[in-house]
């Protein structure tokens, strides 16, 4: 018995969440779900947002379906989605950027860089450690590298190693990777490539880099596919994988049922893949193709449709084609 664990967190993850759902249990209703209840509601209730028996049962899931959660401007609130990486390892955080001319690969650093987790507080001095390991980049590394080979195509190494020394270590174990690993590769500073990836992202393919900066080159490059309503990711480790869209709760939207189910609905299709339906991703990619056409959409891409009715166009179109 495959077993999900759903984690639809806060804000709009309780919106989006439910519709891939429905889209995971159309196609395959042998999968057994189960709820995870973790996030700042949590927090607010019980004072804690992820417990350890939470942890526990994400483990046991054959994957994990999430939705966003709240990250309160609290000082002594850490967040929940980085605890989970850390905890389950889950250090290759893929984001595909998919739409019309555009077919690129972020593979981004998972687990440590800026988002180590390692900081402290001095009166007017706020620091937070950077750390980059050997290990924590060679794995992310080798992960591109596959995935390049895999699309037959070529790796671009972003970094910031002009000004940053931790970042000349990532890139060089990156060169040395993709060298073993006999993948055609370039380098680019991060800053650059991300104006680069805006104007011509045609010339992209599987992009690597650290943690922080794949984070943000994420978000932009969603510009070039209709913004991050639009956006799913895989998150994967060696014995787990979490699938949620790239987004966050969306507060300012959240309730009004108005948020884009795409990217959870996409996130869902990239769990399929994962556990081996590769053409039941493929069907979920061409339900969402078929309903923007027919123009059923969110008001953040353009039209007029409810969260629950651009699910529901994409289950028809589903139900259409299977
Ligand atoms: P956000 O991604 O939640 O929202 C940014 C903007 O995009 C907002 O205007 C929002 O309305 C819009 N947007 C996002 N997803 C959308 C969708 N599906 N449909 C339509 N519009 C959409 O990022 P923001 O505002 O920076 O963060 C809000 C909260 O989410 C914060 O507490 C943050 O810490 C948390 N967050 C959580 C993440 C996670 O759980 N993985 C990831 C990113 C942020
Ligand atoms: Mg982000």
């Amino acid at each position: 018995m495959t077993s999900i664990a759903v984690v639809v967190g806060d804000g709009i993850g309780q919106e989006v969440i439910p519709v891939a759902q429905d889209v995971l249990s159309l196609l395959h209703p042998e999968y057994e779900f189960y709820p995870v209840e973790i996030g700042y509601g949590k927090w607010k209730k019980t004072g804690v947002a992820c417990t350890p028996d939470d942890i526990v049962l994400l483990r046991d899931a054959d994957a994990i379906i999430f939705g966003a959660v709240t990250t309160p401007p609290a000082a002594d609130y850490r967040s929940v989605v980085l605890e989970i990486r850390k905890e389950l390892d889950l250090y290759a955080n893929l984001r595909p950027i998919k739409g019309d001319g555009v077919d690129i690969m972020i593979v981004r650093e998972n687990t440590e860089g800026l988002y180590s987790g390692i900081e402290w507080q001095e009166d007017d001095r706020a620091s937070t450690l950077r750390v980059i390991t050997r290990k924590g980049s060679e794995r992310i590394a080798r992960a591109a590298c596959r995935i390049a080979r895999e699309r037959g195509n070529h790796l671009t190494i972003g970094n910031k190693a002009n000004v940053i020394k931790s970042d000349a270590f990532f890139r060089d174990i990156c060169i040395k990777t993709a060298e073993e690993e006999g993948v055609p590769y370039t380098t680019a500073f991060i800053d650059a490539l991300t104006l680069d990836v805006l104007m011509h992202p045609e010339r992209y393919d599987v992009i690597v880099t650290t943690n922080i900066f794949g984070d943000i080159l994420s978000d932009a490059a969603a510009y070039l596919v209709g913004g991050l309503g639009m956006l799913p990711s895989a998150n994967i480790g060696d014995s787990h994988a979490l699938f949620e869209p790239v987004h966050g709760s969306a507060p300012d939207i959240a309730g009004k049922g108005i948020a884009n189910p795409v990217a959870a609905i996409r996130s869902a299709a990239m769990l399929l893949s994962h556990l081996g339906d590769i053409p039941g991703a493929t069907l979920i990619e061409e339900a969402i193709r078929l309903t923007a056409e027919a123009g059923i959409t969110t008001p953040d891409t353009g039209g007029k449709a409810t969260t629950k009715e651009a699910g529901a166009a994409v289950i028809d179109a589903l139900l259409r084609i299977t």
